[in-house]
């Protein structure tokens, strides 16, 4: 086993990464999601670079059965992959329909384990799981030593530290998926982490960004979830109206590159174009550009840093004219500060602010409460919950528990008022 470094960046800046032959084999968590669905497309591109080993979903498991169809047209040497299933009503409808055979893992989230544990041969493990699901199989594959392209964040809300303590003792790697973690790996290259000064985040600003806060009290779903650049999953794409999002990438940062909150930014950059930026000790700040298009991030971190040529369409600079920048309002949305104050507090404090998220954010989906009520929900979970050191991914999950049974008492309180 290695030792955890006194100052330790998740990612490998300044240090080699890992190196596979190809094809590399990929385990893909979450393969129906929108990170998943885009991760297979970039494997039924590169055939001869990429090979899949093992896939998981939730419950979605036709959807699983079309993007292998895909595959299989695709990938000449294709194989059934595993299959893991965690929905255990979903998983029995699965085994029964034959599709799977023998490659149907077993029972509940112990499956995403096995995905990751079983196949001989496992090189690359992306983790397009969304919430705080995706820690046990990122703490799994930082057991395997192998790169994880992560773009589970919540990993790395509800479980830092211990994410980092499983990939230094086991020799694994933490490459970002997230696009704005990615535009500052891109930045980091052949750097070294006692160049950095500060990490400036972009942020699109949400549907909201106008909306004045009278306004926000009672803006309908359909108005939460029509994100103005970005096509995700509707968990990141609620949290992307609040603010949310922005927040929790603050405290990924944090653990990814090792930079006190201090030293983090986040600069509200309408048009989406700079992903985010690193500025360096000498003041030199470097940027990363793009279309919004998840597939470029997806791809460098599967690859292990390099440019494979990827279709699409390119950033236009005329086209753009100008760079566009604002402070982010922190009083509309305090969910920016409130995660910042729990990266800031640490221990079980993101685990709380995460948790209570995550029950708020599906509240709101089911229609239970309003956009406005989140940070309040957040908020009163947070100021309840003392916080604690985190030892185990047990504690974790306790913890994590702990805030959501809090924030599901709240929830049946405001939809018993409003009704
Ligand atoms: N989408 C993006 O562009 C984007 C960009 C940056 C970062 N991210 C991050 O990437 C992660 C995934 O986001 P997404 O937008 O791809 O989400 P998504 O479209 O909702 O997909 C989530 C995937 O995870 C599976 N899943 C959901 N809950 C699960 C659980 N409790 N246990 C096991 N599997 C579960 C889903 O299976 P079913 O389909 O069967 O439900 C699906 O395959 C999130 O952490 C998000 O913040 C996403």
């Amino acid at each position: 086993m290695n030792p955890v470094p006194e100052s330790p960046s998740l990612y490998p800046c300044g240090r080699p990464l890992l190196s596979f032959p190809e094809p590399l084999k990929l385990v893909i968590l979450g393969a129906t999601g929108s990170i998943g669905k885009q991760t297979l497309e970039i494997v039924r591109a590169n055939p001869e670079r990429l090979q899949v080993v093992a896939v998981s979903c939730r419950g979605r498991w036709q959807d699983l059965i079309q993007e292998l169809d895909l595959l299989k047209t695709a990938c000449p040497a294709f194989a059934l992959p595993l299959v893991a299933i965690t929905d255990p009503l979903a998983r029995k409808e699965a085994h029964h329909s034959g599709n799977f055979g023998s490659r149907l893992l077993g029972e509940g989230s112990a499956a995403l384990l096995e995905a990751v544990e079983t196949p001989e041969d496992v090189h690359v493990v992306v983790n397009g799981v969304v919430g705080a699901a995706g820690l046990a199989p990122t703490l799994a594959a930082a057991r395997r030593g192998v790169r994880i392209a992560l773009a589970n964040k919540e990993s790395l809300v509800v479980g830092g530290d211990l994410v980092i303590r499983e990939v230094f003792e086991n020799g694994a790697e933490v490459l970002p998926v997230d696009s704005e973690h990615s535009a500052m790996a891109q930045c980091l290259s052949g750097r070294t982490q006692s160049e950095v000064h500060k990490l400036i985040l972009t942020a699109s600003g949400g549907p909201f960004r106008q909306t004045s806060a009278a306004e926000m009290e009672n803006v309908n779903l359909a108005q939460v979830l029509n994100h103005p650049t970005w096509n995700m999953g509707p968990k990141v794409t609620v949290d992307s109206a609040t603010l949310m999002n922005k927040g929790l990438e603050v405290i990924e940062a944090h653990y990814l590159f090792c930079v006190p909150y201090e030293r983090i930014d986040v600069v509200v950059h309408p048009g989406s174009y700079i992903h985010s930026l690193v500025e360096f000790v000498d003041g030199a700040l470097l940027a990363q550009l793009g279309t919004p298009d998840m597939k470029l991030p997806i791809q460098y971190a599967i690859s292990g840093e390099k440019h494979w040529p990827l279709p699409g369409s390119r950033l236009d600079l005329l086209e753009i004219g100008q760079l566009v920048f604002e402070p982010p309002d922190r009083e509309r949305f305090p969910c920016l500060e409130l995660a910042r104050l729990a990266g800031l507090a640490g221990g079980s404090a993101t685990i709380a602010l995460n948790g209570a998220n995550e029950v708020a954010v599906a509240a709101l989906l089911a229609g239970k409460i309003k956009y406005a009520d989140i940070p309040r929900i957040i908020e009163e979970v947070l100021s309840s919950q003392p916080s604690l050191s985190v030892a185990s991914l047990q504690d974790a999950l306790a913890f994590d528990t702990q805030a959501r049974r809090a924030a599901e008492a709240l929830v049946a309180r405001i939809s018993t008022t409003a009704s």
